[in-house]
C-alpha cells in the first residue's frame, strides 16, 4: 500500500448501520467518543423492525447494507443494531476485508465485569433474546454467571411514538421487568438500540441497586481501540475545521427520510440537515 493510500484510508468514514432510527443512540456515543471520525449512517427504515425477522432475512439485509456502505468507501463498519449483531455478524465478517464490530460482545463484556452477584438480565427484541448470543458472550467471559433474558417487543413502538415517560410505557416496563427483578439481577443489559432512551423509566422501576449497561458506550470505546490498533484513526489535522464540519456525518435511509430527520434531531447534538433516501434492494 502506498503512503498516500494509507493516509486516504485513515480519513475515510466509519459505516454505521441499523434497522432504522435506534442506531442513532450508538452513533451518538461514537460522535462523543471519537469526535475526529467521520460517519456514514444507514437506517433501514423501509424494512424495520428487524427484531421479529428470521436469521436468513437479517443476513440478506445486512449484506445489502454493507454493499451500500462500501460504495461510500468506509474504512470500518459498526453494526449498531443488536438484532443484526446477534444474527448476522458472524456470517458477514467472514466476507469482509475491513474491520466490522457489533454491539453484543462489548455489552456482554461490560455486564460480566459489572455484576457482583453473578446474575445478569438482558432485554432485547425477540430475535436477539432467542438467539442466545448475549448469554453465549457473557458465559465466555465467566461461565458461572446466570443470564436471564426477556424479549420486550412493545418497547420499540413506544419509543418511536415518543412515549418515553408515559404511564402506559411505565406499566408495560413493569410487566416486562418484574420477572427479571424477582430473579435478583444486579445488572441489566439494555440490549436493543431503542432502550437507552427509556433509561430513566427503567432506572425508576429497577432501582439504584441494578446497574444499567448500555452496549453503545462500550462499542464506541472498542471501536476507538480497534482503529488505533489497525492504524486507522483519522489524523488530528481535520480538527481545525470545527465540529461537525460539512460532510463529517452523513445519513441515509431506505424510506421516510423526513421522519428520520426529526428523530435524529431529537437525539443528536446537532441538526441533521439532509438525509438521503436510497433503494437498498438495488444493492
Ligand atoms: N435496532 C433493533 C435492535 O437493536 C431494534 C428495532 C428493530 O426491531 O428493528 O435490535
Amino acid at each position: 500500500m502506498k503512503v498516500t493510500d494509507a493516509a486516504m484510508i485513515r480519513r475515510a468514514p466509519i459505516g454505521v448501520f441499523d434497522s432504522g432510527v435506534g442506531g442513532l443512540t450508538v452513533a451518538r456515543e461514537i460522535i462523543r467518543n471519537l469526535p475526529n471520525e467521520k460517519i456514514v449512517y444507514f437506517g433501514d427504515t423501509a424494512r424495520v423492525p428487524y427484531g421479529s425477522k428470521s436469521k436468513d432475512t437479517i443476513i440478506r439485509f445486512s449484506r445489502q447494507i454493507i454493499r451500500f456502505l462500501r460504495t461510500q468507501n468506509v474504512k470500518a463498519i459498526v453494526i449498531a443494531c443488536n438484532t443484526a449483531s446477534a444474527l448476522a455478524l458472524d456470517e458477514v465478517e467472514k466476507e469482509l476485508d475491513i474491520p466490522i464490530i457489533g454491539v453484543l460482545k462489548p455489552g456482554a463484556k461490560t455486564a460480566a465485569e459489572t455484576t457482583k452477584n453473578g446474575k445478569i438480565g438482558v432485554i432485547g427484541t425477540e430475535s436477539t433474546i432467542n438467539s442466545g448470543m448475549y448469554r453465549k458472550f457473557i458465559c465466555e467471559q465467566n461461565p458461572d454467571i446466570r443470564v436471564y433474558g426477556k424479549a420486550c417487543p412493545l418497547f420499540v413502538p413506544l419509543v418511536e411514538e415518543g412515549w418515553l415517560k408515559d404511564p402506559v410505557t411505565e406499566e408495560v416496563a413493569r410487566r416486562y421487568l418484574n420477572d427479571l427483578l424477582q430473579e435478583g439481577i444486579d445488572s441489566l443489559i439494555l440490549g436493543c438500540t431503542h432502550y437507552p432512551l427509556l433509561r430513566s423509566l427503567i432506572r425508576k422501576i429497577a432501582g439504584d441497586s441494578v446497574s444499567l449497561v448500555n452496549p453503545a458506550y462500550e462499542t464506541a470505546r472498542e471501536l476507538g481501540e480497534l482503529l488505533k490498533s489497525e492504524g486507522l484513526e483519522n489524523p488530528e489535522d481535520e480538527k481545525d475545521k470545527g465540529r461537525p464540519y460539512p460532510g463529517q456525518y452523513r445519513f441515509f435511509v431506505s424510506d421516510a427520510a423526513d421522519k428520520f430527520g426529526r428523530f435524529a434531531n431529537s437525539i443528536l447534538p446537532f441538526e441533521v440537515e439532509t438525509t438521503g433516501k436510497i433503494n437498498i434492494e438495488e444493492y
